[in-house]
């Protein structure tokens, strides 16, 4: 009993910590494809190679991106806070890495057709 009060206690006040960290993937798409992501990143964030990197499922951490997002490494415009401020940033966060993972190329089978075959 004591044990479960507890736990729903902790579970009560990490709820909203947790919902925070974990962003709205909706927001996030909405923001990706309004605010311009899209046009260098692609749609899909499968990047294009005169544009941006892909962006689907980044190995770069929440403040890596953020980083990125306020001071681009290169050709990137910078999106300053009033532009996508931080909870929106978590929202696009959420979204890339809610993305479907791509196949493996053992699974595609057209890598393995060969001709007259
Ligand atoms: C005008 C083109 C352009 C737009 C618009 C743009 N990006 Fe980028 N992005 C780039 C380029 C080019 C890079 C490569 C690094 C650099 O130039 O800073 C990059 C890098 C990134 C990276 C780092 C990828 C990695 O793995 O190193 C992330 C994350 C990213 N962009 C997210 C976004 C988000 C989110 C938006 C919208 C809020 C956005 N970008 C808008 C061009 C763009």
């Amino acid at each position: 009993m004591r044990v479960s009060t507890l736990l729903a206690a902790a579970l009560l006040i990490s709820a909203p910590a947790f919902a925070q960290q974990s962003g709205d993937v909706a927001n996030g798409k909405n923001h990706f494809d309004n605010d311009g992501c899209w046009q260098c990143h692609g749609y899909g964030g499968q990047g294009a190679a005169l544009t941006g990197p892909r962006v689907a499922r980044t190995a770069l951490t929440f403040d890596q991106f953020l980083n990125q997002l306020r001071h681009p490494a290169n050709a990137m415009p910078p999106f300053e806070a009033p532009i996508v401020p931080d909870a929106t940033a978590r929202d696009i966060y959420a979204y890339l890495e809610s993305m479907p993972k791509p196949p493996e190329a053992k699974d595609i089978p057209m890598l393995y057709a060969t001709k007259g075959k």
